[in-house]
């Protein structure tokens, strides 16, 4: 992916990650178009970003998305990238038979990107150059016991964007797979933000935005601090790190 001229979408973009990628890629020279339901972080995050633009969309909502992109190509005809980055991480308890929170994870993180990237492809399709960048985690790799759903939905959409990648192989869009490690958000709470096993969100910016400099062909967007996480397998240490992980989650409550 070019990493500059580019128009692009960010789902989940008024906070943590998205919020950060969006300010990183603004200053490659790029216009940027931050998508969430939350309007006060959205209107928080473009006043303090001159040139960044906003717009509203609940990816659990299959219609929503659907009007969304009609109208979305009308308002930025340049858009060439589409970054699904919103998520939600919750804490599950299997012997609770109560399974809202995994309905709705799987309906957020998954059935959304798989939702937005199909309403926007015909139009990605049409430009000259173009890109999906599916947001995933390590514990895609190797899962957190305590997250049993989220850690499927960041699994299944690794092996979906390998999929789109080879179906697009030949075409104008590239699929690139952004593997965050821990890090200093919100996303399961304010304590996050302070944990100081979470990397730092601007260091995090920092390296993915130099191997996406750096390696414009890059598939996955590995930095070392997730490599441990997404090599564990390869490794040999997977039962290692997937008992570390049950303990952290049980800590981490
Ligand atoms: N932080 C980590 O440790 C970590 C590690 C690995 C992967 N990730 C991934 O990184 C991504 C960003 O997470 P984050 O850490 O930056 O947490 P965050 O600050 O909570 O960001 C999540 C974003 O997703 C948006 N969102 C949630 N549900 C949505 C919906 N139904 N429709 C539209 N937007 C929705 C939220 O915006 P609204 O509330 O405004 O809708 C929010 O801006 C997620 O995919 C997460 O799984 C994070």
């Amino acid at each position: 992916m070019q990493l500059n001229g580019n128009t692009i979408l960010i789902t989940g973009g008024g906070s943590g990650i998205g919020r950060a990628l969006a300010e990183a890629l603004q200053e490659f020279d790029n216009t940027v178009v931050i998508a969430g339901r939350n309007q006060r972080r959205l209107d928080e995050t473009t006043a303090a970003n001159p040139g960044m633009h906003s717009v509203s969309l609940d990816v659990t909502d299959p219609e929503d998305i659907v009007r969304f992109a009609a109208e979305l190509p009308k308002s930025y005809p340049e858009l060439n990238v589409l970054i699904n980055n919103a998520g939600i991480m919750r804490a599950e308890d299997v012997t609770n038979h109560n399974l809202d929170d995994a309905e709705e994870t799987v309906t957020t993180n998954l059935l959304g990107p798989i939702r937005l990237t199909a309403a926007l492809l015909p139009h990605l399709r049409g430009r000259e150059r173009a890109a999906v960048m599916n947001v995933t985690s390590g514990l895609a790799y190797v899962p957190m016991a305590a997250t049993p759903t989220y850690n499927a939905t960041k699994a299944a959409m690794h092996s979906y964007s390998l999929s789109l990648r080879e179906q697009l192989r030949d075409s104008n869009v590239d699929v690139i797979e952004l593997i965050p490690p821990y890090v200093q958000t919100t996303l399961m709470g304010d304590a996050q933000a302070q944990d100081e096993r979470a990397m730092p969100l601007d260091d995090y910016i920092r390296d993915t935005m130099t191997i996406l400099r750096e390696r414009p062909d890059v598939d996955e967007v590995v930095i070392d601090r997730v490599a441990p996480l997404r090599r564990a397998e390869a490794n040999g240490n997977f039962t290692e790190l997937f008992g570390m992980l049950a303990a952290m989650g049980k800590e981490r409550g």
